[in-house]
Parts: structure tokens; C-alpha cells; sequence
């Protein structure tokens, strides 16, 4: 009797989801945004997961400015990617992992706080990219499910696929000393990085992404986290991180204009935060910051200790009144305002700071 009713339900509930899919249609030039990587585009998947508060930012300061309550984002309010689909048009895209969140038609984000390219980087905390392409490659068959092969096609082939990935690969080579990975040299190193980046995108485009958004890195060695991480209360810049990090952008442009090349109609946007970061540091007041080079929200020399919010190792911190005035909002994230200043250059900068297109431009293909 009991398996009985269950079947019925089934095919009540198969009944309504067909009609509802059947009637379902969207706008000829829909674009969907599909968000990988790490805490620069984490909206909360961390949230949801078995891991520690060093690699979540659900309590308060973070999201003191926009949302007014923590959301999971490092920072005080809008991340990239909540710029990014309001000037695509598109209400802010949730995490994956948000119970409740079963609709994919705009797109969703799949991005982890502290993940990489490698598996190994902060193993068991953090969803690696790999995974984030797993759990894509779920939604491309939910999304055939619902819309039919033809109408996915066409949402995968249109939408933007946005990927920052690799400062964490790096971080953990230069602060932490366990890992077999120390046994790479830096050229074999970023190699490894960039070959699994590789992999994901090739996998995105195998499943029908056309248009794609990167990060380059930014100036890993000069984040007040690394600065006071390893070079203490002197707080100069940490040369190791610096070399990866141009090597890993030197990398990534040649990885991306072989797969320009081999890849059927593979058009990307990458952005060189390396120089927008880098210039703000330099020049705050010619961007409207007070402060380039010290966290809002911290302790120790540049607020650079990670205590923002007092539940981590460190209880006790420093905030600043106005985030808006700051650069960095804690050790390695860029505050609201920095982040609304970088999305602008990803959307519509010129080829100096986001080539060979814009992000713009991929929308409007
Ligand atoms: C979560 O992680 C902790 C520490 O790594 C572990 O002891 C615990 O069993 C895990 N819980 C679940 C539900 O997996
Ligand atoms: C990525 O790198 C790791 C090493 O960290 C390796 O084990 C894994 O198989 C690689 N490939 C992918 C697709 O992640
Ligand atoms: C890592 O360990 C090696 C030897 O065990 C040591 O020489 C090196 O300085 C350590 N590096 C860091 C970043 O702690
Ligand atoms: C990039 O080019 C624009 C316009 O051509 C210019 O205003 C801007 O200063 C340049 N930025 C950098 C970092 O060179």
C-alpha cells in the first residue's frame, strides 16, 4: 500500500513538472552566469559545508554595508560576480549549496572560499575546482531535463562562465610546509595549476560554454595577510608570491591563447587584476580610497592578521568606521567599493586591463 502511494505521488508530481517545463520558455537572448572558484566569488557555498570559520565569513562584520546581515561573502558587501549579473540584467546569482535553490535558468554559483586548481590546496575544507565542475556538470543535465536538449544548448552556448582560481594554490606553497606539492619547482608548480585549469575549462566547453571570464592574480605578496603571514611587523612585500604570481598570469594568457585556438568557439575575457589591484594599492586617493595598503577589518600591522569578526584563532580586532574608504576590507579581500571598481573593468574595460574581450562584449555575442 505504502509503495503504492509513493508512485502515485511520483507521477503526479512528474504530471506537474512536465506541464510546468512545457510552457516554460525563455527570452531569445537570455544570458545565464556560472560562477567558479574561490573566496573572491564565494556568495556562501562555504556556509554549507564541513569546514572551519577560517574559510567562512558568515558572521558579522562581513556584509556590515550592502546586505546588512552576513551572507558568506569576504567582504562588506557585493562581491565581483553580484556586479557582474546586475550589469547582465540578472537578479544576484545564489551559491549551489543554498538548500532551497533548484533553479538554474539564470545560472548559479558554484565558487568555495580557500579552493584551488589542485585538490590537494586546503583539502577537506573547500570544494576544488574539480568538484565545482562536477556539480556543473549536474545542472547542465538538470537544466536538459527541464528545457530540453535544444533550448540548454542554447542557455550553456550564450551564458558567461566566470573562474578565479588559483591564489589559494599559491598561498598554501608559500605559507604552509607539509604538502608533497613542495617538491615541484615553481615553473612545474604553476604548470600543474594552470593543467587543471585547463582540464575545467575544457570540461565547461565540452558541455556547451562558449563564453568565459578569468581573473588573472592579483599582487599576492603585497595583501596585508601575506605581508604580516611572513614577513611579520617589517610588512614588505613577500617576493616568492610575487614570482608565482607573474609567473601564473604569464601561464594563463598562453594556456588561454592555445585554447582559443583549439577550442570551438572558446571566447574569453581575462581580466589583469594584477595591475587594477596593484594600482589602487599605489594611487588609493586617484581611486577615492583613504587607504591602499592596510585591511578595514583585522588586527596587527595592516589589520593583515585574519581576525576580522573575532571567531577565529584571534578574538580580538580592529574596525575601521568607513569601509568605503579602504582597499582591502579584511587580510586578502577588497572591500564593496574596490570590488564595484574591478567588475567595471572586467564588464567594459578596455584591452589594457581586460583583453582580448570584455565581458561586455561576450554578452552582447
Ligand atoms: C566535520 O569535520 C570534523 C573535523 O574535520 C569531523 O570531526 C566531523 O566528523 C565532520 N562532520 C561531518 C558531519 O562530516
Ligand atoms: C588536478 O591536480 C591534482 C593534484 O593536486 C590531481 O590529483 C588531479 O587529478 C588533477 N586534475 C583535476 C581534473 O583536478
Ligand atoms: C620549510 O621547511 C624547510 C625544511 O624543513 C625549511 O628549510 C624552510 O625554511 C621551510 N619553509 C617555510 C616557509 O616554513
Ligand atoms: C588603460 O587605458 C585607458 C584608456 O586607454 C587609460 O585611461 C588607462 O590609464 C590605462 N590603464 C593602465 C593601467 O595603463
Amino acid at each position: 500500500m505504502a509503495s503504492l502511494r509513493i508512485h502515485i505521488c511520483f507521477l503526479l508530481y512528474f504530471a506537474i513538472f512536465l506541464s510546468l517545463s512545457s510552457c516554460y520558455s525563455l527570452p531569445e537572448n537570455h544570458v545565464a552566469l556560472f560562477i567558479f572558484g574561490d573566496s573572491l566569488f564565494d556568495a556562501g557555498n562555504n556556509n554549507y559545508i564541513n569546514t572551519t570559520v577560517n574559510y567562512q565569513a558568515n558572521f558579522w562584520p562581513y556584509g556590515e554595508t550592502f546586505f546588512k546581515y552576513p551572507t558568506g561573502r569576504f567582504s562588506d558587501g557585493r562581491l565581483l560576480p553580484d556586479f557582474i549579473a546586475e550589469y547582465a540584467g540578472l537578479p544576484l546569482i545564489p551559491p549551489y549549496l543554498q538548500p532551497g535553490n533548484n533553479n538554474f535558468v539564470d545560472g548559479v554559483n558554484f565558487a568555495s572560499a580557500g579552493a584551488g586548481a589542485l585538490v590537494e590546496t586546503y583539502q577537506g575544507f573547500v570544494i576544488n575546482l574539480n568538484t565545482q565542475v562536477s556539480y556543473f556538470k549536474d545542472v547542465e543535465k538538470l537544466l536538459r531535463q527541464e528545457l530540453g536538449d535544444a533550448e540548454a544548448k542554447r542557455l550553456l552556448g550564450r551564458a558567461l562562465y566566470i573562474i578565479s582560481i588559483g591564489s589559494n594554490d599559491y598561498g598554501v606553497r608559500i605559507t604552509q610546509n607539509s604538502s608533497v606539492l613542495q617538491s615541484y619547482s615553481k615553473e612545474e608548480y604553476v604548470a600543474m595549476v594552470i593543467g587543471n585549469l585547463t582540464v575545467a575549462i575544457k570540461e565547461i566547453h565540452m558541455k556547451g560554454g562558449r563564453k568565459f571570464g578569468f581573473l588573472g592574480l592579483g599582487p599576492l605578496g603585497c595583501t596585508p595577510g601575506m605581508k604580516v603571514l611572513v614577513s611579520g611587523s617589517t610588512g614588505s612585500c613577500v617576493d616568492k608570491a610575487t614570482t608565482l604570481a607573474h609567473l601564473h598570469n604569464k601561464a594563463l594568457s598562453i594556456a588561454l591563447q592555445k585554447l582559443e585556438n583549439r577550442l570551438e568557439g572558446f571566447k574569453f575575457a581575462n581580466h589583469d587584476l594584477y595591475t587594477s589591484v596593484s594600482e589602487r594599492m599605489n594611487n588609493p586617493s586617484k581611486y577615492g580610497f583613504k587607504v591602499g595598503n592596510m585591511a578595514c577589518c583585522g588586527s596587527g600591522p595592516y589589520r593583515g592578521q585574519s581576525s576580522c569578526g573575532g571567531k577565529r584563532q584571534i578574538k580580538e580586532y580592529q574596525l575601521c568606521e568607513k569601509a568605503s574608504e579602504y582597499l582591502f576590507f579584511d587580510s586578502g579581500h577588497p572591500t564593496e567599493r574596490a570590488n564595484r571598481q574591478i567588475a567595471e573593468l572586467i564588464w567594459r574595460g578596455t584591452p589594457n586591463m581586460t583583453r582580448p574581450y570584455n565581458l561586455k562584449a561576450l554578452f552582447n555575442l
